[in-house]
């Protein structure tokens, strides 16, 4: 009986919020021949020296093209890699989902990852501000500390009471995209992306509209924006070299970006019958310092991610217009005029946008495909508490390993024609031969991305609306990827848009 339960929640095709996640893997049947016995016959578990090594790299690093060498890597290598760093550490990438069920079935209660350490250092250096370092670096019962400030994570009971205002805000980009189209019809949509994204969490969390979507330009948005990006640049950087150098780059970027939002905190405080995320973490009985570490965390976090997301898709998109119609057909059914909004019909039609459940199946599945095939991040940090047998090998306690979550997702022993933008597999699963466990793009268990709900809700939103909107195509040449923390366009992707007269 509640294993059915289970299975129906997982058969949604965009599963909400990290409790349906968490089913996944406990329906997993444990596989009881290591599938390393097939590689190794003699069965011994290797030891952590006897693992294959890579690097150290420097060129990928500069060009940005790291995600290049992670996909060889499980190529030419196989599935359990050693990296050494320029520095002599070392980092274990894994790429079978046997291993990433073993990762994250030791996680414990505090799984630990060795990431934002410019972070953690810029905040130790300022405890008048930071109680802690805050979710992104945080270790152990620190970092457990602010995650249970919001134990149901951006879930629907933080955004589904602003989403008549999230809808006005994606109405706003969808106006200010249709006005900033050139004489070709074209738009580079991405940076217009990334203030929607500003804007949508600043309702959430400060119940405030802070007019990153004016046509007249917001220099303070503008700012903020860029020290996000910046921030997110020196995170990476940092993370292989140079960081004495990279802190000080970071430390203007975010004594600006910290200064203003805890003044936007410090105002949202104010308004005591509020129900954003400020009330309701104050209601909550939190400590303010926390509070406000909290709120920073998720605009950095949601910033980059979404928008990027929606640029893939759209991206893939203009390379299979049926796709796009029969996504659009959908919609029309949803929204059967340009400007029809929901929140001002029924209380059920109102959450058609946001809720799974209820969305256009074809929507949904484009995203799933996007982010199988084209994901924000590349994987999951994770740093063992525990001694760990992965593909055959003892990795001891204390390795910072990746979990190669994207490099697996385009192999063909988990996707047939991985390399292909398919959504359909996520239709029609019979049709095509996919294996659960490595296509993980938030992470997983209570570690896993906290802003998963409302990402998931802001990408049906929007990637709907600009569907209903406009036909979209892109006649430019070719864009590859570079990553900096995020997988991001090599180039401005111009697309065009042709707005729809009804
Ligand atoms: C498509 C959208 C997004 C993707 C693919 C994504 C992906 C991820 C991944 C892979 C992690 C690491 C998870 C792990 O270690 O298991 C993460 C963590 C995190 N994400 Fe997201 N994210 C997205 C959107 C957002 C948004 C919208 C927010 C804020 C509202 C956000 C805030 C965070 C934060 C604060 C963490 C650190 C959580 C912790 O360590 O406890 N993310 N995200």
């Amino acid at each position: 009986m509640a294993l059915s339960r289970v299975s129906q929640r997982c058969l949604k095709l965009f599963p909400t919020g990290c409790k349906a996640l968490s089913c996944y893997y406990s329906q997993e049947t444990p596989q009881h021949t290591p599938y390393w016995h097939e590689i190794f016959r003699d069965k011994r578990i290797r030891n952590f020296d006897e693992m294959p090594t890579v690097g150290p790299l420097t060129e990928e690093y500069k060009s940005f093209k790291i995600h290049e060498a992670y996909q060889r890597w499980v190529n030419e290598v196989g599935h359990v890699v050693k990296e050494i760093f320029p520095d002599g550490g070392y980092c274990v990438h894994v790429y079978h989902k046997d291993d990433f069920v073993t990762i994250y079935r030791n996680d414990g209660k505090y799984p630990l990852r060795k990431s934002h350490e410019v972070i953690a250092k810029y905040r130790r250096d300022r405890p008048h501000l930071y109680n802690s370092v805050g979710l992104g670096p945080g270790m152990g019962a620190e970092w457990y500390h602010l995650r249970r400030m919001l134990p149901s994570a951006v879930g629907g009971n933080v955004y589904l009471p602003f989403r008549s205002e999230l809808e006005e805000v994606v109405d706003d980009f969808i106006d200010l995209a249709q006005s900033k189209l050139d004489e070709n019809g074209e738009v580079e949509l991405l940076p217009l992306l990334f203030r929607w994204a500003f804007e949508s969490i600043g309702v959430i969390a400060l119940n405030r509209r802070l007019n990153a979507l004016s046509k007249v330009w917001n220099e303070e948005a503008e700012n903020l924006i860029d020290a996000a990006h910046l921030t997110n640049e020196v995170i990476f950087l940092s993370n292989v070299g140079d960081f004495e150098k990279q802190y000080e780059r970071l430390i203007p970027a975010q004594d600006y970006f910290a200064s203003v939002i805890m003044a936007y905190v410090a105002e949202a405080a104010l308004e005591p019958e509020g129900k954003c995320l400020v009330n309701k973490l104050i209601e909550g009985g939190n400590d303010y310092k926390d509070i406000t570490t909290l709120i920073l965390d998720l605009f950095q976090g949601a910033i980059s991610t979404v928008p990027l997301t929606l640029t893939w898709a759209l991206y893939q998109l203009t390379g299979c217009p049926d796709i796009q119609e029969r996504a659009r057909e959908q919609l029309m059914e949803i929204l059967p005029s340009r400007d029809t909004r929901y929140y001002d019909l029924s209380q059920t039609r109102a959450e058609l946008l946001f809720l799974s459940s209820k969305a256009s199946p074809c929507v949904q599945a484009i995203l799933r495909e996007t982010l199988r095939l084209n994901p924000p991040a590349i994987g999951n940090g994770r740093i063992n508490s525990v001694d760990l047998v992965l593909g055959g090998y003892l990795v001891p306690a204390g390795t910072m390993i990746v979990l190669q979550s994207q490099a697996a997702c385009r192999l063909d022993e988990y996707f047939e024609r991985p390399l292909e933008f398919i959504p359909d597999r996520f239709i029609n699963s019979e049709k095509y031969h996919k294996k659960g466990g490595v296509n993980r793009p938030f992470g997983f268990g209570p570690r896993s991305c906290i802003g998963q709900p409302f990402a998931h809700g802001q990408l049906i939103l929007a990637l709907s609306k600009i569907l209903r909107n406009f036909e979209v195509s892109y006649d430019r040449e070719e864009v590859g990827v570079i990553n900096r923390l995020h997988n991001e366009p090599d180039r401005p992707v111009i697309f065009k848009l042709k707005p729809l007269t009804e």
